[in-house]
């Protein structure tokens, strides 16, 4: 019999679908025995759902949980970083939702605390999960893409006012963010999962489609280690939502599914320049086992983290280089100046991303 991990999920938005997809998959690894929520509808309903016994409205009420293993942190933006630095105080394992904390001072605060805990923590990249980007991912480490050229990643959404009506969103103190922050995130993680580290980046923001205080259409040109170019653009105001990546290399094309908020579970288009590369691509695919999509892989993927027995599949270095792109982006934006990384303490929004006026 394999270990239950007890789980408390804060936050039942996004957290209903870490059940349905995370935990409910994974039952033989993982028990759900606490929902954490301020607003009693949402706490009762999903306990009411999902048969969970506790039903918290206080967050510090559950530091004090000694049958509890893991704290999954499904709140809104501004709340992650004194919620996720308690819960490796208390020594708990931790899953946070996207953006990890409020800046890269915030980051590096919980990196260093994570050093500490007997807690390990899992950020949420879920888009990196399902059978079309683990095939990439395969053929692209196993060399066979060769030299990477250039890469395009598109996330054209759209978000109206209903979305909006939701107090913590579309404002700089309780978002943090806008599309870039919030939801172009995913696609440009997914880009340096595959593409590796960003070296430089110009960037542009403005606020087009609704009346809200972030962002809702970005664009960059980037600058990869490889020596790689990259173009990343995302809107909230897209007729058609799709998320799609394309990446040029000197063996291969490759191009994404365009499904919007699953874009690595379906087969991508992987094109290979000559037969000998289309060879060595079937061989290295054959037998291939079915990687379930977002959730369900990531969380099984951390009970094997935490078992020992393999890699955390998504790390606090990875949020780091996410945030990196954002604080490098807004300050791009703002002095219309290139941005070299990394972005260590002596850059002048190490300590907040926010425009002056909001930090
Ligand atoms: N990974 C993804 O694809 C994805 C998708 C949606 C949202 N998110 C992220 O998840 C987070 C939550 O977003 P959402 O859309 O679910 O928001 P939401 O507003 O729908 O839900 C957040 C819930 O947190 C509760 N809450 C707020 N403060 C709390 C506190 N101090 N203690 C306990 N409960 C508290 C609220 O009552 C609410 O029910 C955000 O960081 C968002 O960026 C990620």
């Amino acid at each position: 019999m394999s270990r239950v991990y007890t789980v408390a999920v804060v936050g039942g938005g996004i957290g209903r679908s870490h059940i349905v997809e995370g935990y409910e998959p994974n039952k033989d690894k993982y028990k759900v025995i606490a929902i954490c929520d301020l607003d009693p509808g949402r706490r009762n309903g999903l306990a009411d759902e999902f048969g969970i016994e506790r039903r918290i409205e206080n967050f510090d009420d559950l530091l004090k949980m000694d049958d509890l293993d893991i704290i999954d942190i499904c709140t809104p933006p501004m709340v992650h970083y004194p919620m996720v630095m308690a819960a490796l105080r208390a020594g708990k394992h931790v899953i946070c939702e996207k953006p990890l904390v409020g800046s890269l001072a915030e980051v590096d605060e919980v990196i260093a605390e994570e050093k500490k805990s007997k807690g390990k923590l899992m950020p949420v990249f879920q888009y990196r999960f399902g059978n079309g980007i683990q095939q990439v991912k395969r053929v692209i480490d196993a060399g066979l893409a060769g030299k990477p050229y250039v890469g395009t990643v598109e996330t054209l959404w759209r978000r109206g006012p209903d979305y909006y009506s939701v107090p913590w969103r579309g404002k700089w103190k309780t978002e943090l963010g806008g599309v870039l922050m919030t939801h172009a995130i995913h696609p440009h993680d997914i880009f340096t999962y595959l593409m590796g580290e960003p070296k430089a980046l110009f960037g542009r923001v403005a606020t087009r489609v609704n009346t809200i205080e972030v962002e809702d259409c970005i664009s960059a040109s980037v600058e990869m280690a490889s020596g790689a170019l990259a173009s990343f653009t995302a809107t909230l105001g897209s007729a058609d939502e799709i998320s799609r990546i394309r990446l040029a290399f000197e063996n291969v094309t490759i191009e994404s599914d365009h499904e919007a908020y699953n874009p690595g579970k379906a087969i991508w288009k992987i094109l290979p320049r000559n037969d000998a590369t289309k060879a060595a691509i079937e061989t290295l695919l054959a037998g291939w086992v079915d990687v379930p999509s977002r959730f369900t892989t990531q969380m099984r993927l951390f009970w094997d983290a935490l078992e020992g027995l393999g890699p955390m599949p998504v790390t606090s270095a990875d949020s780091r280089r996410a945030l990196e792109i954002v604080t490098a982006f807004y300050h791009s934006s703002e002095t219309r100046e290139e941005v070299s990384f990394p972005v260590g303490p002596e850059h002048p929004k190490y300590h907040s991303w926010l425009p002056e006026g909001f930090a």
